[in-house]
């Protein structure tokens, strides 16, 4: 499918819908050639409504097309977030003709039971698809797991666990995990909880994931989970968490004291990760918003994107586990070719580089852990900064003056920081990928990680590097290169 998408602030080279609100990835699954992104959609409007899956697919997880709405609300209720499973061996004996179904696993969310007052209006649900995500069709057994009054049980990710050979599904219920065992994918037993007295509870937890992860390096190899918390994020509102910990087939446990945080910025939210990719990779895309501000957003026609499809990696740094996440190889094929260049910039010395069309760029650079400013802006002095303080290891971004932002009074009224997990290094590597109206920044090849939305009233236009240290500093690996876009 052939489309141009020209409206102000719309994306270019990361996927969003095409017209009408979307929030959560949902069934990311990766079966014969095609990453599938189901998502949390609303087609008649550009706020939430009833729920949708909308549709989309691609072959390397940039190249995006657009597929017709795959699943519906019925009489069970809205279709909320969940995950998709290619079922191989025909657990769910939906496959016909030899045929090899997809699964979808989401939760009903029942809006008559929740205006009545009743607690049991979340279920889950499954449907199945024998043409690769083409059709669907849903189980007419529907809900398979029903619920006596939990008002908060949602956001079902299953998997294959080969240990058990068994369907594990990741479920939430308000302040826990729960885990489920199936055989078939239509009768679950609960086997286990987590994380009443564990983690950040600042809202309900939401759109929970569960895999193994080797650690980098070694053969270590340790389970995450990851769990989106609605409010009380580090940077206020929306945010996903993480736990390290193990899994052995039955029960999650994690001996982790501190939050950790998947990503500090404000704009990374309900991010999931795929079943079944080829090369063995566990890949993670997030919705780029925040509940906070996300129905408020001064865009036109759509609201929202997704960020850009990242690789997780486990690393151990300084003793501890850190969760890193990093954008897939494939986004290499749309970004241009350019040399690198290093310099030095004495105490106090400001860099700038202006006319230079940044709307969709990255942007990368090493320099030493000493205080500087570094800042996109354009022609009507608008401005998206990073600011690193040496003393506190602590990255600031700062959009407060970076664009549109009377939406929400909380848009733009402060800065967002981030502690760098890595506190001995004496440098820092820098990469920001900007798309006109978000900016994506990994740290040390995704050590530590923010992405935010900003609302330039024009593309940025002029990048800069101010040193603040009051002793001269090299910058290296300097580039700024084109991303091109890949709606046309
Ligand atoms: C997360 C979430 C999910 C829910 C969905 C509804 O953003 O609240 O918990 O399934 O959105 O659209």
């Amino acid at each position: 499918e052939t489309k141009v998408y020209a409206e102000k602030y719309r994306p270019q080279y990361h996927f969003s819908p095409p017209t009408g609100w979307m929030n959560d990835p949902n069934g990311l699954v990766y079966h014969d050639g095609l990453y599938h992104l189901f998502y949390q959609y609303y087609p008649h409007a550009t706020v939430w409504g009833p729920m949708h899956w909308g549709h989309a697919v691609s072959s390397d997880l940039i190249n995006w097309d657009n597929k017709p709405i795959a699943l519906y609300p019925d009489k069970n209720g809205f279709i909320f977030s969940g995950s998709a499973v290619v079922d191989k061996n025909n657990t769910s004996g939906f496959g016909t003709h030899g045929k090899i179904p997809l699964v979808a696993i989401f939760t009903y969310h029942d809006m008559e039971g929740e205006k009545s007052g009743r607690s049991d209006f979340q279920t889950q649900g499954i449907a199945f698809s024998l043409d690769n995500g083409e059709t669907w069709e849903k189980y007419e057994g529907n809900p398979v797991i029903g619920n006596v009054d939990t008002k908060d049980l949602r956001d079902p990710k299953v998997f294959w666990h080969e240990g058990t050979e068994s369907w594990i599904m990741a479920l939430v219920a308000g302040d826990h995990a729960k885990f489920y065992r199936s055989k078939n994918l239509k009768e679950w037993d609960n086997i286990s909880d987590f994380g009443q007295n564990q983690g950040a509870h600042g809202g309900v937890w939401e759109c929970p994931d569960l895999f193994p992860l080797k650690v980098e390096g070694t053969d270590e190899e340790k389970w995450v989970l990851i769990i989106s918390i609605g409010n009380g994020a580090p940077n206020g509102g929306s945010g996903t968490q993480y736990f390290v910990g193990d899994f052995d087939g039955t029960t999650f446990s994690s001996e982790q004291k501190e939050y950790k945080w998947l990503d500090w910025g404000t704009d990374n939210y309900a991010g999931v990760t795929y079943n079944d990719t080829p090369d063995g990779q566990r890949k993670f895309i997030g919705w780029m918003s925040n509940w906070q501000y996300a129905l408020k957003t001064p865009t036109s026609t759509w609201r929202s994107a997704m960020t850009l499809p990242r690789n997780l990696g486990l690393k151990k740094i300084e003793g501890e586990y850190v969760l890193v996440n990093y954008p897939v190889q494939a986004i290499n094929a749309i970004i241009s070719d350019t040399s690198t260049e290093s310099f030095e910039l004495e105490a106090s010395e400001k860099k700038i580089w202006a006319n230079t069309t940044l709307s969709q760029s990255k942007v990368s650079l090493s320099l030493p852990k000493k205080d500087f400013v570094v800042s996109f802006s354009n022609d009507g002095g608008e401005e998206f900064r990073l600011i690193f303080d040496s003393a506190s290891n602590l990255v600031m971004l700062d959009r407060t003056t970076a664009g549109q932002d009377d939406f929400n009074y909380q848009f733009g009224n402060k800065l967002h920081y981030m502690i760098l997990d890595d506190k001995t290094s004496e440098s820092m590597k820098l990469e920001f990928f900007i798309d006109n109206a978000s900016c994506e920044l990994f740290i040390n090849d995704g050590e530590n990680v923010m992405t935010s939305q900003f609302f330039p009233s024009e593309g940025f236009s002029k990048f800069s590097i101010e040193n603040m240290a009051d002793e001269t500093i090299v910058v290296s690996d300097f580039a700024i290169a084109e991303v091109k876009g890949i709606w046309k």
